[in-house]
């Protein structure tokens, strides 16, 4: 790790008490620990001001990302922030492009520390609902409110278990199946055995009216990610369940999505960043890793 997030700060904030955030909660602090590592970056390929105030709150004793400093974090976040900063940045855009062309609703699925509702100009109007577990949207709350942070569209969270069906929870936030929806499943396909995660796409598929937009992100596990979660802990290594098994474009056209899958060496490589070590073709420990957008029925 180059440089530290905590530092360099534009927001001013009030210290918080460190809260933990176990298990596959705590992943999500991984993620914001590479977007406030990017947002330092003079290259970065976008600003998430927020994230480092999700690391910064977190309790260090209790999680190895709010330590964000020992040779092992540090050796998974090599490997993992290219592909991190690569995806956020597809997916803001994805996100955007969608909301511009109609669809008035965006939910963020298992949406962990993303700061979307915060940090990108959404068009006037747009209703966007969050879903992650209780602890996890309280956790965040906690740290946005005490920024006095505001948001640029009307946000709900959903406290939900996405293992139930969490559609009627959403339904009762405000959500409208029959308005165009621009869906995103970042950074959860992997943690979902493979008949979980065709359950939320079918949930997703639903829920959704035609001309919504599914925005995702897919990464296979291998022997150098599994090596490198080890040496973090042994709940890191257990949380990986592999996601989909089929390819991501059949998966989604199977159930009426007209898929757009990009591999990320490829996604990086038009950001002009390397391939993330963990997703490079021409390691033979490595797996791959992908973006995809897809939309529901119609034309692309
Ligand atoms: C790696 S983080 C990704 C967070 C966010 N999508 C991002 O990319 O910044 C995974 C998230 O999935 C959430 N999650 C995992 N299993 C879940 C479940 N069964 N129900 C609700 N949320 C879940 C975790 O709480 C966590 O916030």
């Amino acid at each position: 790790m180059t440089s530290d997030p905590m530092t360099s700060d534009p927001m001013t904030s009030d210290p918080v008490v460190p809260q933990s955030l176990p298990g596959i909660g705590g992943t999500a602090l991984g993620v914001a620990l590479i977007r406030a590592l990017e947002s330092t970056r003079p290259d970065r390929l976008f600003d998430d001001p927020y994230a480092r105030h999700f690391i910064r709150a977190a309790d260090k004793h209790a999680s190895p990302w709010g330590a964000g400093g020992s040779p092992a974090v540090e050796q998974f976040l090599s490997m993992m922030a290219d592909q991190v900063a690569v995806r956020t940045l597809y997916l803001d855009r994805a996100l955007l492009d969608a909301a511009r062309q109609g669809c008035g609703q965006v939910v963020l699925v298992a949406c962990g520390m993303d700061a979307r509702a915060y940090r990108l100009p959404w068009p006037p109007g747009t209703a966007l609902f969050e879903l992650d577990l209780a602890h996890v949207l309280d956790f965040k709350n906690a740290v946005l409110d005490r920024l006095g942070a505001t948001a640029t569209c009307h946000r709900v969270g959903v406290a939900t278990d996405l293992r139930q069906d969490w559609l009627p929870a959403l339904a009762a936030s405000g959500f409208d199946p029959d308005r165009p929806t621009a869906w995103l499943a970042e950074g959860i396909l992997y943690a979902l055995s493979s008949d979980a995660a065709g359950t939320l796409l079918d949930r997703i598929t639903i829920a959704s009216a035609l001309g919504s937009v599914l925005a995702l992100d897919h990464a296979e596990d291998s022997e150098l990610l599994r090596a490198a979660r080890a040496a973090i802990s042994a709940e890191l290594v257990e949380l990986w369940q592999g996601g989909p098994v089929a390819r991501l474009d059949g998966w989604l056209a199977a159930r009426g999505w007209r898929p757009d899958v990009t591999d990320i060496a490829q996604a990086a490589a038009a950001c002009g960043r390397p391939t993330p070590s963990a997703f490079d073709p021409n390691r033979p420990d490595a797996g791959r890793a992908w973006l995809a957008t897809a939309r529901l029925g119609g034309t692309r």
